[in-house]
């Protein structure tokens, strides 16, 4: 008997997906959703993504082995498809008989599902059209993440209230699909979910939970923040197109700018190629969050946040966060 019947109903189909108890994705966020924060979502009866990101074959090994150690409940493992390594990380995924792979940030390359699918792991993919959503689950996607432009990090132009109207009346019936991008509250959640999502993803709300490692000041700063400070990096160059990313503003958000121009000239003076530029573009992205989340210098580094961050106030232990969104959730059907 769960305490949360009807929300539990509407997420059925999205739990035994994931084999979690609630169908609430913590989203991968790079450098934070590492071991400790994903253990304690899996623990709390969602389910956790380890975030990659930039890291070796080496370092996602260990943190797999090191995430295992910690909870006995399923997690996820989420890959940047334009890492130099996949196919080396997706075998280390294998040898650890990881249940589920979220390849994000483009297009899975030739392959990849395939590999992924060899080991018996499920494929969750992203995409930003239902024309790609559509093909990418009949070539092996199980699931499917829907993610609008008010989320944090890598980010698409729609809103999620769009993208749900639309992709949902047209795959909700025979396929899994996860809405995430601007959901603080249980409310939304119940939304979503009848509207056809068999669960939610959530970056933002979490990062800022007890067990999340994420730097004091990064979090103090999520604390203050209202949702109109969280805006969108703006591509200075036509030639050179960077996927907007959603951050608080600061210092760092005008580094982005120089950043640009810097790669922009290397592609003017052919040093560098599209791939490598865009390559340069998230190595920036990479370490600029790591010194906010990590280091601390909220000034300079990125911190990315969406726009959900108005509604986070305080650090609150993982198991509690999950439960008001249960009860948000359940309150708003039982109002129906
Ligand atoms: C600090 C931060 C880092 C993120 N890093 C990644 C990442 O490495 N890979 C990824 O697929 N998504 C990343 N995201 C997106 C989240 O996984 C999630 O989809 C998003 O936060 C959901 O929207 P919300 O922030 O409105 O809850 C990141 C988000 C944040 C806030």
């Amino acid at each position: 008997m769960t305490a949360y019947p009807k929300t539990s109903a509407l997420m059925r189909r999205g739990a035994e997906f994931l084999g979690s108890e609630h169908a609430i994705l913590c989203g991968a966020m790079s450098w934070v959703s590492e071991r400790n924060l994903v253990s304690a979502i899996s623990n709390a009866g969602g389910f956790g993504v380890i975030a990659c990101g930039a890291m070796t074959p080496e370092l996602l090994d260990a943190e797999i082995a090191a995430t295992k150690a910690l909870t006995v409940k399923p997690f996820g493992v989420n890959l940047i498809t334009m890492h130099p390594d996949l196919f080396e990380l997706i075998e280390v995924c294998g040898k650890h008989s990881v249940g589920h792979v979220v390849l994000a940030g483009g297009i899975p390359p030739k392959g990849s599902v395939e590999a992924i699918k060899a080991f018996g792991a499920k494929v969750i993919v992203f995409a930003p059209t239902l024309a790609l959503a559509k093909k990418l689950l009949r070539s092996g996607g199980d699931a499917l993440v829907i993610e609008g432009m008010e989320a944090g990090g890598h980010i698409g132009p729609v809103a999620t209230s769009v993208l749900a109207q639309e992709f949902l009346p047209e795959l909700a019936d025979d396929h899994v699909v996860f809405v995430a991008g601007g959901i603080g509250r249980g409310e939304a959640m119940a939304g979503y979910l009848e509207m056809g999502a068999v669960g939610v993803q959530l970056g933002t709300r979490f990062a800022c939970a007890t067990e999340s490692i994420a730097h004091p000041d990064f979090k103090k700063a999520f604390f203050r923040a209202n949702a109109r400070d969280a805006v969108a990096s703006v591509q200075i160059d036509p030639r050179l197109p960077v996927i907007p990313v959603r951050a608080l503003k600061n210092k760092g958000t005008e580094e982005f700018t120089a950043k640009q121009r810097e790669v922009a000239n290397l592609l003017d003076a052919g040093s560098v190629d599209m791939g490598e530029a865009q390559l340069q573009i998230e190595r920036f992205w990479a370490g600029a969050l790591r010194r906010a989340a990590i280091d601390g210098d909220v000034e300079n580094g990125s911190l990315m946040a969406g726009q959900s961050v108005g509604m986070v106030t305080k650090e609150e232990p993982v198991t509690e966060i999950m439960a008001a969104l249960m009860a948000e959730s359940e309150a708003a059907l039982n109002r129906r």
